[in-house]
């Protein structure tokens, strides 16, 4: 069915039933799917020959825009809060408001840097940001059989989409969710959009007044793909699901989050770089019959 389910990163707890999910979506075809990722170390790489891939904001954190203390400043936060996001022995409750913490300090000393949005497409050429192995795959099978791609990232928008622009896959099939910056008359950030999107509030809740969801209601067929446990409720404002099936990156902390993502994500891809096996997925579903 689908060769590349064969993989060594490849985990899952219930074969029969995740082949019965792709069966059906293959059978109900491209005109009922759609697509949810989250963007930072599911669209873009983990890591590369043993050293770590930048998020969207570690783009901004490490640029030469930031100065010197600013970057130290925000390598403090990302040292003390990345830990407590992947924790697996906390709840999302006691999670949550040290998220928002993060976040909102982290965006207070970006605001601080006066970085200029003319800045923002040299400061990605001039990244470590890599998308995953088949990214140009991925992206075109999904705007070639006009399955619509949303991007539901907590991230920096402005940063995610440059990167997508540069590598010539922003098609117009894709929509992006994310934190916006927002410039002065003279181009300067002065501040990040509300509603502020963190790891563990990638609901509903951030997405009123958007009728994204609502504008694809013939679509109830779902493949989501993401690497953090907050990333499972991305699908939530869709108004009928029908058949989902969720694809988890485990890309840190393998052994001691296994079991926590293996009852939650229906396949579960380890420290796998690639987006092998969704593009395998993805061909079997959407190749006619
Ligand atoms: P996401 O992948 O769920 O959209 O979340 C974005 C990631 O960005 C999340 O794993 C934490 C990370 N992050 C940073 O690397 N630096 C920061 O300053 C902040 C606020 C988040
Ligand atoms: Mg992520």
């Amino acid at each position: 069915m689908v060769p590349e389910l064969e993989k060594a990163t490849v985990r899952i707890r219930q074969p029969e039933r995740v082949r019965g999910i792709i069966r059906t979506l293959r059978e109900q075809g491209g005109a009922k799917l759609q697509v949810i990722s989250d963007f930072d170390m599911t669209l873009s790489r983990f890591g590369c020959n043993g050293r770590r891939c930048p998020t969207s904001h570690n783009i901004l954190d490490t640029s030469r825009v930031v100065s010197e203390d600013g970057r130290k400043k925000l390598k403090d936060l990302l040292h003390y809060y990345y830990p407590i996001e992947i924790d697996p022995n906390r709840t999302l409750e006691e999670k949550c408001p040290l998220m928002v913490e993060w976040w909102t300090r982290a965006h207070e000393l970006l605001v601080q840097q006066k970085i200029r949005k003319d800045d923002i497409a040299q400061i990605v050429r001039e990244s470590e940001v890599m998308l995953r192995d088949g990214f140009k795959e991925f992206f075109d099978q999904l705007h070639k059989n006009s399955v619509p791609l949303f991007i539901f990232s907590a991230g920096v928008g402005d940063v995610l989409e440059e990167i997508i622009r540069q590598a010539s896959v922003f098609y117009s099939n894709v929509n992006v969710v994310s934190n916006y910056m927002d410039f002065d008359d003279d181009g300067v950030l002065t501040h990040f959009k509300a509603p502020l999107i963190h790891t563990y509030n990638k609901n509903n809740s951030v997405l009123q007044g958007t009728d994204y969801f609502q504008q694809l209601s013939t679509r109830t067929n779902i493949i989501l793909l993401g690497d953090s446990m907050g990333d499972l409720t991305m699908a939530d404002g869709i108004p009928s699901v029908e058949n989902i099936l969720k694809i988890g990156f485990l890309n840190d902390k393998v052994e001691e989050r296994r079991g926590k993502y293996l009852e939650a994500y229906d396949i579960v891809l380890e420290s796998d770089e690639t987006l092998d096996v969704v593009n395998g997925i993805l061909r079997y579903i959407l190749t006619e019959t």
